[in-house]
């Protein structure tokens, strides 16, 4: 028996999209078409509910009619050889769908609700039960809210985040433009020895760091590391 290398990996919104789901940033993302100030702060919340309610009723229809893809699928097949640890910032859950055992979610999970209250209990949505309303409550009497991080609001995994970086062998960063802190800041902390690679098929920046950049989407990008990391066995 041998210790497999760890395989970090940064995961955003980019590898969901050969899935069907749209990105944030660039043409045709989400943010061109919502606010990130209507739907995705506590403000939001506070001004608005049901608006922000419906907003994450509505990416939770669009989960549920959408399938893992290669890039996932590769992900689950490196685990025979490697110790994989995935970091994502996507609240979708189709690392888990494609059968990835060590998931962390940065900025929360689409099909969790958390309650209001002061035990900000989490509680799972079910695929024929995912819309939650004005007036839907915990146990105790609380409104429910989705249980993401919205902008301006602490992430609360990150330390863990940050200890599985620095234990990284092999870092490889998926589909994400690395604009949004502080899930962009963990490069910063792999290891100076280690290498990093990047799958997008878009020019992506990364500062003070050699990147080992595959220009092709997740997929295809997948398959080609695969190839590329058979030297660290
Ligand atoms: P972005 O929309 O900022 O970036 C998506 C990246 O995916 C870009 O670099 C694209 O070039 C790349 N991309 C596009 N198609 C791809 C493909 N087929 N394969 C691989 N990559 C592809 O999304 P994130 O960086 O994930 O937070 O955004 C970070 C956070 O901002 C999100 O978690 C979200 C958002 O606001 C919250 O909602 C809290």
């Amino acid at each position: 028996m041998y210790n497999k290398k760890k395989l970090v990996v940064l995961t955003g919104a980019g590898m969901s999209v050969e899935s069907g789901l749209s990105t944030f940033r660039g043409a045709g993302g989400m943010w061109g078409q919502h606010r990130v100030e209507d739907v995705a702060t506590i403000e939001a919340w506070y001004r608005d509910k049901q608006k922000v309610l419906d907003f994450y009723n509505i990416r939770r229809k669009e989960l549920l009619g959408v399938k893992p893809n290669l890039g996932h699928a590769v992900l689950v097949e490196l685990e025979k050889d490697f110790d994989v640890k995935i970091i994502t910032q996507n609240v979708d859950n189709l690392h888990e769908q494609a059968g990835s055992t060590h998931v962390l979610h940065l900025h929360g999970e689409l099909m969790k609700v958390r309650s209001c209250g002061p035990g900000a209990e989490v509680y799972d949505l079910s695929p024929d039960n995912y819309e939650t309303r004005l007036g839907d409550t915990c146990p105790k009497g609380y409104q429910l809210r989705p249980h993401i991080v919205w902008f301006g609001e602490a992430v609360p995994e990150m330390n863990i985040a940050i200890d599985i970086v620095e234990k990284a062998d092999i870092f490889l960063i998926i589909g994400t433009s690395l604009q949004v802190y502080p899930a962009a800041s963990l490069l910063r902390y792999v290891p100076a020895e280690v290498s990093v690679y990047m799958i997008d098929p878009n020019e992506v920046s990364a500062n003070n760091r050699e990147i080992n950049i595959i220009n092709k989407g997740a997929g295809e990008g997948m398959l080609e590391l695969k190839e590329k990391l058979r030297k660290y066995l």
